[in-house]
């Protein structure tokens, strides 16, 4: 082997753009990353204070991962066997990529879908064939039926990241069933959505479904992601792929306790999903904005020509939300996070002013 074949790695690596994490403010309103910010801030602080009692920090979590998947279990209503937890749902994508995928593998996904998958495939050099969203902002079932011979991971985002759109349950089964290689079904967003997909795993060797307490929960500093799939496929993953301790003390723990209490968090979910409504109401009554039907905790509109300008001036003002750019057939795409009711108003309030 040549003697440079390190550097040379290290600037294949180096040329890539990476995950582009948000920019960094303090003392805003922060609606740019489908944070939860409708959930109490004393309430997780009493959580995460509770399990300070519980918890020795010289141990590593030995067991703390198995009683945390049991807890899922309990919480979604399936077997605890088909449960697996990861370091955020990050950890879990990366994970499948780098044990499941290759240079040789083909991936089925819809343009844009979530940007860590797609730099993780970037990184392996995982070859992806995108189905572009049409200008409605949906995509096409036919298109991802027609292309499924040709690929062997399918993965899609159900509610996709960035465009809050969801397949109508009998497509996606169906899409899912016509799927032969191994089908990841990305469900960040799922109790801010219609269906779940969850209940396919029972049958179908082939399925994973990710999940995570980052959206529902609140919980995105504590990184807790997990999936389901079937007995085989979750002991593979746990035994084998899995790290030894993938979650922290205090992860487990807080995690533990947030899932005892989830009638909170899904009340929560339940009046983001309220104030996703009164958002896409109030935008769309200002008639200069395209603006999508979202099935997920942020609404994302096209301002065209004006995009930098209101992104910019939102700043300003102190609220930050997501410049997106060109998305299918919308230039200046915008992508604003359902926070409290009242981080909402101010952000409809600021946005008005504007354009007047
Ligand atoms: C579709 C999708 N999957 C996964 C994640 C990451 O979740 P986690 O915080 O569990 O890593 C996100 C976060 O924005 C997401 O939008």
């Amino acid at each position: 082997m040549r003697k440079d074949w390190f550097q040379k790695k290290v600037d294949s690596f180096s040329r890539l753009s990476g995950y582009k994490k948000p920019d960094k403010y303090s003392n805003v309103i922060k609606l740019d990353s489908n944070e939860n910010y409708a959930i109490s801030s004393e309430f997780l602080q009493e959580l995460i204070n509770e399990t300070r009692e519980k918890m020795d920090a010289r141990e590593y979590p030995l067991g703390g991962s198995e009683r945390l998947v049991s807890s899922l279990a309990r919480y979604i209503k399936m077997p605890t066997e088909m449960v697996g937890v990861g370091n955020g749902s990050d950890q879990i994508i990366d994970l499948i990529l780098g044990n499941f995928a290759s240079k040789e593998s083909k991936i089925l996904t819809s343009e844009p879908t979530f940007g860590f998958f797609e730099e993780r495939c970037k990184l392996y050099s995982i070859p992806t064939i995108k189905i572009p969203f049409d200008g409605k902002m949906s995509l096409d079932i036919e298109k991802f039926l027609s292309n499924s011979k040709k690929a062997n991971i399918l993965y899609l985002d159900s509610p996709n990241n960035p465009t809050g759109f969801q397949f109508q349950r009998k497509e996606l089964e169906k899409i899912i069933q016509e799927f032969t290689g191994l089908v990841i079904i990305d469900e960040a967003y799922v109790e801010f959505s219609d269906y779940s997909v969850v209940d396919m795993a029972r049958k179908l060797n082939n399925l994973v479904v990710l999940r995570t307490l980052s959206k529902s929960f609140g919980l995105a500093g504590l990184r807790i992601g997990y999936f389901v799939a079937n007995k085989k496929t979750v002991d593979a993953f746990a035994r084998v792929i899995q790290y030894p301790y993938p979650l922290n003390t205090v992860a487990i723990e807080t995690g533990i306790l947030a899932l005892q209490k989830s009638k909170y968090f899904l009340d929560i979910a339940d009046m983001v999903k309220k104030e996703r409504t009164r958002i896409i109401e109030k935008l769309r009554e200002m008639k200069v904005f395209k603006v999508f039907d979202s099935k997920a905790n942020f609404v994302l509109f096209a301002a065209d020509g004006a995009s930098q300008r209101i992104h910019k001036a939102l700043i300003e003002q102190g609220i930050v939300i997501k410049n997106l750019g060109k998305i299918g057939r919308h230039e200046g795409c915008l992508r604003v996070t359902v926070g409290s009711r009242e981080m909402n108003s101010r952000f409809l309030t600021a946005i008005r002013d504007l354009l007047n």
